[in-house]
């Protein structure tokens, strides 16, 4: 199981991505389309929107992907797909793709989960070593994940309101910053020259989960109170300050479950991935403690179809396939 070829499509939110991954590892090519520009004008991802462009763009993309790849549909192995979680309308233009193909092909359908694609596009860089720890940071996740043993998840912590780039980008929109705030938060935040000091969600004392509602309301107050007082804000000393709090949890919580599970090795993966704050931090404190830590490249930590090849190949050595019954699941547990 060295070279199977697996064509894999991912369409959870607004990023269209084609990619072909062989024997799990290796990328051929990784074709992201991504709807940033069309999502910005309204401050968010419209989900109505987002499938309209996935059905603009998929089909162009698994072609491209074939040329680009230099093989034939004759050498795929397998169909992947993120089946879930993301916006249901969004998943389904994936989905309905890659059965067609799988149809089309009398190729194995491998339904794959978003947030095991994210861990695993470690794997197309790094040798993972069991048990390790991920810590999953995106726009609609934020995970402390075990991993006792290949393609073996147990979720050990998580969000219990926003997740933490949901966060960055709801205080990017209060500070009028454009879509996706995350990049411009941590560039202010990097500049700062003050820090507001804001709050730190610690939860239950030996509680693995986060919190980032009351931080995201603790900004919107030092907002307010500016602006009522007619005062200057001073923007990036606020930006610091939040991402202050976010990656102080971040690192505490995820340096306590890697000495808690005995882990080898702490992941890094998600869209947030890319801050640079939390990587530094990140790197300082696994240094110091001997951890070594994984992060994909940027290009890998966003949303891509690599990642869902790459956790499909796991799928694929132990012969987990789905059939053509399979469905769109935008709550999907790990
Ligand atoms: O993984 P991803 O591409 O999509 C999801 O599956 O959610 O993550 C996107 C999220 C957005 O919330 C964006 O603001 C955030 O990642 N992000 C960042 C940075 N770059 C992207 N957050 C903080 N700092 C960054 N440098
Ligand atoms: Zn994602």
């Amino acid at each position: 199981t060295r070279n199977e070829l697996i064509l894999a499509i991912e369409t959870s939110c607004d990023e269209t991505s084609v990619s072909i991954v062989r024997g799990g590892r290796e990328i051929l090519t990784n074709l992201i389309a991504s709807q940033i520009e069309t999502h910005v004008q309204f401050g968010g991802v419209v989900p109505e929107i987002a499938s309209r462009k996935h059905v603009e763009s998929i089909t162009i993309l698994i072609e491209q992907a074939i040329v680009e790849a230099g093989v034939s549909l004759g050498d795929l192995s397998a169909i992947a797909v993120t089946q879930g979680p993301g916006l249901v309308g969004a998943l389904l233009v994936g989905v309905v793709a890659a059965k067609s193909l799988a149809m089309a092909l009398d190729l194995p359908l491998i339904a794959t989960h978003h947030i095991a694609g994210h861990i695993y596009a470690n794997q197309l860089v790094h040798e993972i070593k069991y048990p390790s720890v991920a810590l999953v940071v995106s726009g609609g996740h934020t995970e402390l994940v075990a991993l006792e043993s290949e393609g073996s998840f147990r979720i050990i912590g998580c969000t219990r309101d926003d997740a933490v780039g949901e966060a960055y980008d709801k205080v990017a929109r209060a500070l009028h910053l454009p879509y996706p705030g995350g990049p411009h938060i941590d560039r202010l935040a990097v500049e700062a020259e003050e820090e507001i000091m804001l709050p730190r969600a610690w939860l239950e004392p030996d509680s693995y989960d986060f919190s980032f509602s009351g931080l995201k309301s603790a900004v919107l107050s030092v907002i307010n109170q500016a602006n009522m007082r007619g005062q200057q804000l001073d923007e990036s000393a606020l930006a610091r300050g939040f991402q202050a709090s976010v990656i102080d949890v971040l690192v505490t919580k995820a340096l306590r479950a890697v000495h808690a599970e005995g882990a080898q090795q702490l992941l890094l993966c998600g869209g947030v991935a890319a801050n640079r704050g939390l990587r530094a931090a990140l790197a300082a404190r696994c240094e110091a403690e001997g951890i070594p830590l994984l992060v994909p490249p940027l290009s890998l930590c966003t949303d891509n179809a690599a990642m869902i090849g790459a956790a499909a190949h796991l799928k694929f050595k132990h012969g987990e396939f789905s059939t053509l019954n399979m469905k769109a699941e935008p709550v999907l547990s790990l």
